[in-house]
Parts: structure tokens; sequence; C-alpha cells
């Protein structure tokens, strides 16, 4: 089980206040000017994958200590290995956690409620390959005998951002002759435009939904089969066309598609953290069984590095303790994730569902309201194309944002000119950022600087690394959780927004009375009521 310590009565958080106070006028250009060894002391490589330059944060060794500290009295180290051994951590859904075994090569037993989960999760994963295998080469094919060149994957939430946000940043080893398609919006529009794209007799359907009960995924799966039977002609097209994966065999097979067709996994798997699962297959299949075990690797060896690493040295753990040192003891209220590599164009709306899904709580765990902040905004856009949008308010406005700059230094496309004017802003806007611009002749051509970064340096961006660089903020995410005393792993604050939305369906769908509602939202319904029956007999 995590502890359960309020971070603020730790000694560490309240020197932290202290060091924070008496820090607060510093400005990084002193601290580099004072310390030519800073980068060498602030950097962490792992060989032939990345490299993690955090020297151009507001800290100093004391700050790095105490933030070490602050973890140690709040138990991450140990919250961690629980997590890892398959201790019920997530305490309100009562339930482990359990998505670093879907990439752990270990063979030693791992039990969940009394059983090793471990060979079932090699039989699962290696059905879903076999099966991603089986759709790339052709083995496996449509009705009428025909290869697949459309795979459209229905889910939404966990059941799409990741893998549509891996499909985008693999592109360059996805096999080209099989089209990936993303539908997650019940707005009609997202499907609509989607089946125009499509061709009904060469296209597999993935219906992905680790309950199988959410409304726009059913809605979504259900209105695309209507389409191919309409389209084939014949409603036994749905057992070559579907396949499903998900927790929830029996509403997969209520649904009509077979136990063949449907790749499990299991209610430790966070709907959020379930691109390793059978969840990934959309990967799977664009990348095939190789690049999969790939980009389950790397996630592994961040894993080890995670649980073996030194504080100093340990990537996620420095970047939930700098996340914590700008959110709780400099104000600072959002923070920028900014790819510069087209091929990440979805990693921030990947990570914000990760991030705020996961800490954006108020209650602590025990169930008090926290008197303090807890998970930020996190938010961005790849650069260099927010360098023309936002970079303006980072630079020149009145918020601090600490930002993470990722990067790689070898490119996936042969345009290697361009990829020096990309790396040389990469690498120029943390510099001004941080240094700014003290003199100038016009005030408003100065820059205070002072605005801190983490540079993230791949290699180059494999499926290894894009496996690494998603562990690193799920472990990032997992350790400011047990910091900040919330469950990470549970999401009530989704639940009202769907259970009224359920309230609100059959009352603009019908012309009955309006149940009891504020004046604002009934008012909505009757002009929504009025127009669209108004637009229906046009
Ligand atoms: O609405 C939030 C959520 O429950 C997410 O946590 C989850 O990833 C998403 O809905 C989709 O859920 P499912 O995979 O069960 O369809």
């Amino acid at each position: 089980m995590l502890s359960r310590v309020n971070p603020t009565q730790t000694k560490a958080w309240k020197a932290l206040e202290a060091h924070a106070a008496a820090t607060s006028d510093r400005h990084l250009r002193d601290l580099f000017a004072a310390d030519p060894a800073r980068f060498d002391r602030m950097h962490v490589r792992l060989e032939d994958l990345l490299l993690f330059d955090y020297a151009k944060h507001r800290v100093d060794e004391t700050t790095l200590d105490l933030l070490a500290q602050l973890f140690e009295e709040c138990g991450v180290a140990e919250g961690f290995r629980a997590q890892l051994q398959g201790a019920a951590i997530n305490e309100t859904e009562g339930r482990a956690v359990l998505h670093t075994a879907l990439r752990s090569s270990s063979t030693e037993a791992l039990l969940v409620d009394g059983q090793d989960v471990r060979p079932l999760i090699a039989r699962e994963r290696e059905r879903m390959l076999a099966f991603a295998e089986a759709v790339r080469n052709g083995d496996v094919r449509s009705a009428s005998g025909e290869k697949f060149k459309h795979v459209v994957n229905i889910g939404i939430g966990g059941s799409d951002l990741g893998p549509r946000m891996a499909v985008e940043a693999l592109k360059p080893f996805a096999h080209r002759g099989i089209q990936l398609h993303f539908v997650a919006n019940v707005d009609g529009a997202d499907l609509h435009e989607t089946l125009q794209l499509v061709d009904p007799a060469r296209t597999l359907f993935l219906v992905a939904s680790k309950t199988f009960t959410t409304q726009e995924t059913m809605a979504n799966a259900e209105a695309a089969r209507t389409w191919l039977v309409q389209h084939l002609g014949d409603p036994g097209v749905v057992a070559d066309h579907f396949a499903a994966l998900s927790t929830n065999l029996a509403k997969v097979e209520a649904f009509g598609i077979s136990a063949e067709r449907t790749f499990g996994f299991w209610d430790w798997v966070g709907g959020r953290y379930s691109v390793w699962s059978s969840i990934g297959l959309p990967l799977a299949i664009a990348i095939g069984a190789d690049g999969f075990r790939a980009f389950l690797a790397g996630a592994e060896r961040i894993d080890r590095h995670a649980a073996e690493a030194p504080f100093r040295q340990n990537i996620p753990w420095l970047m939930a303790a700098l996340g914590i040192w700008y959110r709780n003891f400099m104000g600072a209220a959002t923070h920028a994730v900014l790819p510069y590599d087209q091929y990440l164009h979805r990693f921030a709306a990947f990570l914000q569902q990760m991030d705020m899904e996961s800490n954006g709580k108020y209650l602590d765990r025990s169930g008090q309201r926290v008197t303090y902040a807890t998970g930020p905004v996190v938010w961005g856009e790849p650069g260099t194309n927010g360098q023309h949008a936002f970079y303006q308010l980072i630079h020149q406005g009145t918020e601090l944002i600490p930002s993470d700059f990722i990067a790689s230094v070898v490119p996936q496309h042969p345009l290697h000119a361009h990829h020096a004017k990309l790396l040389s802003n990469f690498l120029a806007q943390t510099e001004s950022l941080m240094m700014g611009r003290p003199e100038a002749d016009s005030p408003f051509r100065v820059f205070e600087g002072n605005r801190p970064t983490s540079t993230l340096l791949f290699d180059a961006l494999t499926p290894e690394a894009l496996g690494a660089l998603i562990a690193m903020y799920e472990h990032k995410v997992f350790a400011q959780g047990v910091v900040w005393n919330v469950f990470s792993y549970d999401q009530w604050g989704v639940e009202l927004g769907k259970e009224m939305a359920n309230v609100v369906l059959p009352e603009l769908e019908g012309d009955g009375p309006i149940g009891a509602h504020d004046g604002s939202t009934t008012a909505l319904i009757h002009h929504v009521r009025t127009l669209s029956s108004k637009a229906l007999n046009s």
C-alpha cells in the first residue's frame, strides 16, 4: 500500500519552502557563470538512447538534496516497489497497477489474487502479435478474400490516445500498405469523415474499449457495423471485418465478435496506461511484432532505470521532483511539453490524459481535501510551430511555465538540412529562455530569461525510444502522485459528466417534459430542441 504522508508535514517540505524564499531572486545565468561543471553534474546519459539535461533548472545542490529527501519521506521508492510487485495500490478501485508487467521480460512469478499473471500476459501478447503479423502479410483477409488496406481503431481516451500517438510517432517504421485510422469522438463527424476514406471490402475495424460500455465507442462501433453490412450486403461479414480489444469478454461476444478475434487484457491495466497491452494492436499492425517488442523493451529499460538509478541519475524521479518544485514552491500552474518532432505531434494530447486524469485530484489518500496544489495543466504543441504561436507568453508573459523540450539527433526522414534548422531552433529556445537578454535599446526587446527547461534529446526516435519516452512520463506521474498523496490510478472525476449526459440525452431526443436542471441548462435544452426540430422538418 502507499503511505498516507501529508507532504506539507515533512521536514523536506518545510525546508524547501524556506529554501525557495531564500533563493527566489537567483538567476540561472549566474548559476551557470559560477559553475562551469554544472552541465556535467546535471545531466543523465542513457547510452544509445537519450540524454536528459536538467542543468537549465532553477535548482542547486541543496534544492536537489531536499527534493530527494522529500521523495524519501513520502515513500516514493517503496511505493514503486509495491506497484511493481502487484500490490493493490489503486485502492479506490481495489486493483493492482501492473502496466509494467506487460513489458517485463522477467519469468519470476507475479501474483495477482493468487494467480501468476506472467503466462496470461505472454499468451495474450503472442496472440495479438500473431494477429498483427497476419493482417500485415495477408494471412488474415477480408470477407471477399482481399488483403486489408485500412484499419479503423474505434476507441476513446486511453483506448485511442496511446495507440494513435504511437502510430503517428513511428510512422517511418510502419507498413505503408496499410492505412491506420482512429475514430474517437461521439461527434458523428469523426466516423462519417473516416468512412469516406475507406473501402468497406478492405477495412478491418478494431473496437478498443476496456469496459466495452463507453458511450462514444459503442455508438461508433454500432454505426460502423451497420455501415459495413449495408455496403457488403451480408451480416456474416462482421466476423471477418471486426476485432475487439477489451477486458469485457461477455460484452464483446454480445456485440458479435468471436473469441478468436478478441484480444484481452485485465482490470489491473489502467486505460491511460494500456498501450502496452492488446490496446497496442494498431501499433503492432503498423510496425510489426518485432517493432512492438522493441517498443516494450524501451519501456522495460526505463522501468529498471527508475527502480535502480540513484536520485541524481534517475530521469523520471528528477522530472517528477522538478515538477513539484515549480508547482508547489514557485507557483507554476502549467507545464509545457514541446516536442521538436512532427512525428510526436499527438504526444502532448496523450500526456494530458496520462497526467491530468492521474493527478488532477483534490482529495488525498485519506479522503481529505489537500491544502497544496496537485497536478498542473499539461499542454503543448510541436516546435517550431509553437514558436510562432504561444512562445511569446513563455518568454515574456507573467506565468512561469517550466517546459520539456524533446527532440532527436538523427531524423527519420531524408531532409537533413531541415533537421539542422529544427535543432538550431530547439537549442536556441532553451538557451534564450534561460539566458534572456538583459540589455536592449528598448524595454520591449529585453528578455528576463530564467525560464526553466528540461532537454530530452534522443539519439533517434525509434520504437525503443518511444517506449522509453512514455515510460519516463508514466513514472514521473506516479512519483508526483505519491508525493501529492493522491490516488493516481482512479478517475472518479470523469463520472459525473457521463451520468448527466445520460439524463440529458432522452430530454434532447424526445418532446416530453424536461427534468430538474438549473435555469441555464433548461433554457439551452429548449433552444436545442426547438432548432433541431425546425432543422429536421425543413
Ligand atoms: O472517460 C474516461 C475513461 O474512463 C478513461 O479513463 C478511459 O481511458 C476511457 O474512458 C475509455 O474507456 P474504455 O476503454 O473502457 O472505453
